[in-house]
């Protein structure tokens, strides 16, 4: 056995799970994941503290990084496979430590986004309980640590407690679902869109540059967390029909789809609001609002708790689908790659990562950590990119159905600019990165290094 314990890659491997999944239902799987708090959310904090009007720039700097990981996933998604995603192709081009690094890097992605989303979601959940005049106590939204009274937040840990049920029931189901909520979301941006562009004020985006270049790239590592999303769509390699053509097409298509989407709200955003009134929890809703369009800032919030929901929804099906594999090749317990003959959903994983994240979103007051999922993003982000050049000089034969363009120019540039971003992270995120990294290594340590399904070899 290699010393680095390089898996093989073993294309045809049967998974056990159903591949239901067309291209189209991977385009909205990423749209879903992509389209959420970020965009809804973390523009307004984003424009009102970091880049003001210069908010489009940084949504095209943090675009190009996700541009170069994108056609990475999308090279690696084809010829390596497998639903454990970037940990997966660690795995198969530097070795087992650096895939339980990623898998355990990926962790925070999907599941601390999943909670941290849910925390959001509740609080627009309860702006649309308090207009139809049946809010709920404060003691229901705010855990025992923010504050007198706090007992816990009822709707976000109730949220993901649905969604596992929905999850539970099978692959086919929840795409049905995405596939509404998609459509929801689509049509509230489009509203904004319509609406706003009328009430645009060029003088709103003077100065352009308030907080200078810094400001864009620190908005820029920020506001990344909007695009956190397309790489899910790698998570359902086993589940899609044709993976080697439309894992491809589902991670370009929904990124690119987004990209544009984000820059035209962002324009029309800085341009129908001062940026300094922006640092509100629904800020593309407000800006509606400020300009007298009740109904269509109604329809844009009711926009935003669909988006908040696929966002959790997509997020829970990629975690569960990571743990399937790491768990597959040992460096977790077996029953989390045990899959439900009925429904052929891994169930134990379904439920195990409802009720942590559940715990986490109801009682741990996690809005802040969207710093800390984009730094653990961006590490798997960084790794996916060395991960082709790897590959490339590894396994010059394997077959490619999708290569990266002007390869090894283009997964250089996504490393360097993953590792830019990181870099414009505060320090505290990467104290808090440290602290999850040394807690994973040990774990690694004391189990997957001697029960891995490499070390029996
Ligand atoms: N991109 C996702 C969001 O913005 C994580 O909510």
């Amino acid at each position: 056995m290699n010393k680095l314990r390089i898996k093989p890659i073993e294309r045809a491997a049967a998974s056990g799970l159903q591949r239901t999944l067309g291209r189209w239902d991977l385009v909205f799987l990423g749209i879903g994941a992509i389209i959420g708090a970020g965009v809804f959310v973390l523009t307004g904090v984003a424009a009102a503290t970091q880049a003001g009007p210069a908010l489009v720039l940084s949504f095209v700097v943090a675009g190009f990084a996700c541009a170069f990981s994108a056609f990475a996933y999308a090279e690696l998604a084809a010829a390596v496979g497998g639903s454990g995603s970037a940990y997966g192709y660690a795995y198969a081009t530097l070795g087992e430590v650096f895939a339980w690094v990623i898998g355990w890097a990926l962790i925070l992605e999907y599941g601390m986004a999943m909670s941290a989303v849910a925390v959001g979601w509740s609080g627009y959940f309860q702006n649309a309980l308090s207009a139809a005049g049946m809010a709920l106590p404060e003691s229901l939204l705010k855990t025992p640590f923010e504050g007198e009274g706090g007992l816990l937040n009822l709707p976000a840990a109730s949220i993901i407690v649905v969604l596992g049920l929905l999850l539970a029931s099978g692959a086919r189901a929840s795409a049905n679902v995405n596939g509404a909520i998609v459509l929801i979301k689509l049509i509230a941006i489009g509203v904004f869109i319509a609406v706003g562009w009328g009430d645009v004020d060029p003088a709103n985006w003077h100065p352009f540059l308030p907080f200078g270049w810094s400001g864009v790239m620190h908005g820029a590592a920020l506001i990344f967390f909007a695009y956190i999303g397309f790489d899910a769509v790698s998570t359902a390699a086993d589940e899609a029909r044709d993976p080697d053509r439309d894992l491809p097409f589902g991670i370009l298509g929904s990124l690119t789809l987004c990209t544009i989407i984000y820059i035209i709200v962002a324009a029309i955003l800085t341009g129908i609001a001062p940026y300094a009134t922006l640092n509100v929890p629904s800020p593309v809703a407000s800006a509606l609002l400020a300009h007298g369009h009740r109904i269509a800032a109604g329809l844009v919030a009711a926009g935003a708790i669909a988006g908040l929901t696929s966002v959790m929804l997509v997020m829970y099906f990629g975690q569960t689908r990571i743990l399937f594999a790491m768990s597959r090749d040992r460096l977790l317990p077996a029953a989390l790659s045990n899959i439900h003959a009925r429904t052929g959903v891994p169930l134990f994983a379904t439920v195990l990562v409802g009720v942590v994240a559940a715990l986490v979103a109801g009682f741990v007051p996690i809005r802040e950590i969207a710093e800390l999922v984009n730094i653990g993003t961006l590490s798997a982000f960084a790794v996916v990119c060395v991960g082709v050049v790897a590959l490339r000089r590894l396994r010059p034969d394997l077959e490619r159905p999708f290569r990266t363009p002007y390869s090894p120019l283009i997964p250089i540039l996504g490393f360097l600019s993953c590792v830019y971003l990181m870099l414009n992270l505060p320090l505290a995120t990467w104290q808090r990165f440290i602290i999850w990294m040394v807690i994973g290594l040990n774990i690694y340590a004391v189990y997957g290094y001697r029960r891995s399904a490499l070390a029996q070899i």
